[in-house]
């Protein structure tokens, strides 16, 4: 070959090997990754996309990931309909091979790429890590690395919160946080759809709480604990239509993401008791939906005990187990003050009529109730660690937004547990200690810290309990996030952070190496998403 011919095709070699993503770029770090030999698989249009049929859907998504990805359009086809298989990817149901719920089979050769699970959320995680060999740039010849990878996540129990009280977002970004989920092999999103500030999901039941609940009539400037106090007197709310809640749980379906909502009771019920004040300790008080953060023991935002209040506690927790699918609903159960209920004639009554010995035991009894009114419809509850005083069945999840302590009461109780500790697990939490960042509610959740947190704490491992701990979630409470863009500057790469402590095994987790891939392979997906992100998160370590 001549010499300039030879250097030609070396040159053309190096620029198709650049574009290739190394396989060591994943994240969260897959468990076993050999890579192969041989020049690897090109995605070029004449490429199909074939399923077995219990994947179809998930083909057609993959589809469009790779169209907005790299800009090319694939077919789809069944796997049966297909009378040769030639240069493809295969979706593959496979329950042998595949041993767990959520793990994927990849391998990629110059031939095929083959896909392997038993459940849509495990070929919806494998196409996460397919996405992540292929370049973010349009292309008509992409090369995927020839691998073979074998993943499942440790924990089984991977989750993301939402608030969509304090601040409201439009569905589009719910559907877009389902994405950011989906992207980080999550398999729960916790939508915290009731507070004091506002009802958000349609109830046909009690419609007063769309009408009068949804809408508060100003909203805090600034923050908190700034004086005096400004408010823009700006009427603000919304709720999301039962349509729309379907819309939503038909989107998280496809990419295997289960839709957990939270009615937060008995506290935290300021925007019902304006909507029906009968449900009040004081039904002749001016209610009003909050417009500033921080109830707890400033403002009553409590139930009262009484017919009227279990009538419609049964009433709507009925109409949301028949909407969502999940085995498990959140009743909030966190934060309720018992002052309210101290000062109430009634409240009082009601718990010498039934042997209640204090507030506490009202509060027990609230959730008690629910539990009961949940099990009519084969549900479970799911819980903040308050909920954990009363005597319910062990089905029961407790999530710890505590310490470790609380955690191993739960567990001891024979709870199962799901860890968000405040520290570092709240997003609304700063990431930064620089008096510019951007306004957040107090705190300090660096990035490093969020990624060197272990949900199973050496004292839970003492106690014999590691395995009650199911796994962990971040918790993000908006007030301080009017907008979408600040949730994605809250987010990222926190989030990033938290998928990989959720989902690879302990040993192989390396900080270093996390912010390289990071660097690398993630944040031009955040670019991609056209998303905002922290950026000074090397500069804020966690001792810092
Ligand atoms: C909570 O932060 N009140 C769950």
């Amino acid at each position: 070959m001549p010499g300039f011919i030879r250097l030609i095709t070396a040159l053309l070699h190096f620029v198709l090997l650049s574009s290739v993503i190394c396989a060591q770029d994943i994240t969260p770090r897959p468990v076993n990754t050999i890579m192969g030999s041989g020049p690897g698989f090109a995605v070029n249009p004449s490429v199909r996309i074939l399923f077995d049929k219990s994947f179809m859907q998930q083909a057609v998504y993959f589809a469009d990931q790779l169209e907005q990805q790299c800009g090319i359009g694939l077919q789809t086809m069944p796997l049966a309909d297909t009378k040769s298989i030639g240069k493809d990817f295969r979706l593959v149901f496979d329950s042998n091979k595949v041993t767990k719920d959520e793990m994927y089979l990849l391998e990629v050769n110059d031939k095929l790429v083959t896909l392997r699970a038993k459940t849509v959320r495990g070929i919806i995680n494998g196409m996460q890590t397919l996405l992540q060999l292929l370049p973010v740039e349009k292309t008509t010849n992409a090369i995927i690395p020839a691998i073979q990878i074998t993943d499942y996540p440790r924990f089984a129990y991977r989750g993301m919160h939402l608030d969509v009280v304090r601040h409201f977002f439009p569905l589009s970004y719910v559907k877009k946080y389902i994405d950011y989920l989906t992207f980080h092999k999550f398999n729960t999103f916790h939508w915290h759809l009731t507070d004091d500030q506002g009802w958000r999901i349609e109830i046909l039941s009690y419609p007063k709480l769309n009408s009068i609940g949804s809408w508060r009539d100003s909203t805090l400037i600034g923050h908190f604990k700034d004086t005096p106090a400004r408010y823009d007197r700006t009427r603000y709310g919304g709720y999301y239509t039962r349509e729309e809640v379907k819309e939503i749980l038909a989107y998280a379906a496809v990419r295997g993401i289960t839709v957990i909502p939270e009615i937060d009771i008995p506290g935290h019920s300021r925007a019902t008791i304006t909507a029906y004040p009968e449900l009040s300790t004081d039904p002749k008080a001016a209610w009003g939906v909050a417009y500033t953060w921080g109830m707890y023991n400033r403002q009553n935002n409590v139930l009262a005990p009484n017919p009227a209040t279990f009538q419609f506690l049964r009433t709507i927790f009925h109409e949301i187990a028949d909407l969502f699918p999940s085995p498990y609903i959140h009743l909030g159960g966190d934060e309720c003050s018992k002052l309210w209920w101290k000062k109430s004639d009634s409240a009082q009554a009601f718990m010498r009529r039934n042997g209640l010995k204090d507030e506490i035991a009202l509060q027990t009894y609230f959730i008690e109730e629910v539990s009961k009114y949940l099990k009519e419809k084969n549900k479970k509850v799911l819980g903040w660690h308050e909920i954990m005083e009363g005597k319910l069945d062990t089905s029961t999840i407790v999530m710890n937004w505590s310490n470790d302590e609380k955690a191993i009461e739960a567990a001891t109780k024979g709870f199962s547990v799901i860890m968000t500790p405040g520290k570092p697990y709240y997003f609304d939490h700063y990431q930064s200690k620089d008096p510019k960042d951007s306004l957040a509610i107090h705190g300090y959740n660096s990035l490093e810290s969020v990624y060197r947190y272990e949900p199973v704490p050496n004292s839970i491992v003492k106690k014999g309990l590691a395995d009650k701990i199911l796994g962990g979630q971040a918790n993000v409470w908006t007030e301080y996030m009017e907008y979408s863009t600040k949730v994605d500057y809250m987010v990222f790469p926190r989030m990033t952070a938290v998928s990989e402590s959720l989902w690879t095994p302990l040993e192989q987790k390396d900080y270093a190496d996390f912010i390289r891939r990071l660097k690398s392979n993630i944040i031009p997906r955040y670019s991609l998403w056209g998303s905002s992100w922290f950026k000074d998160f090397e500069k804020w370590t966690a001792d810092k």
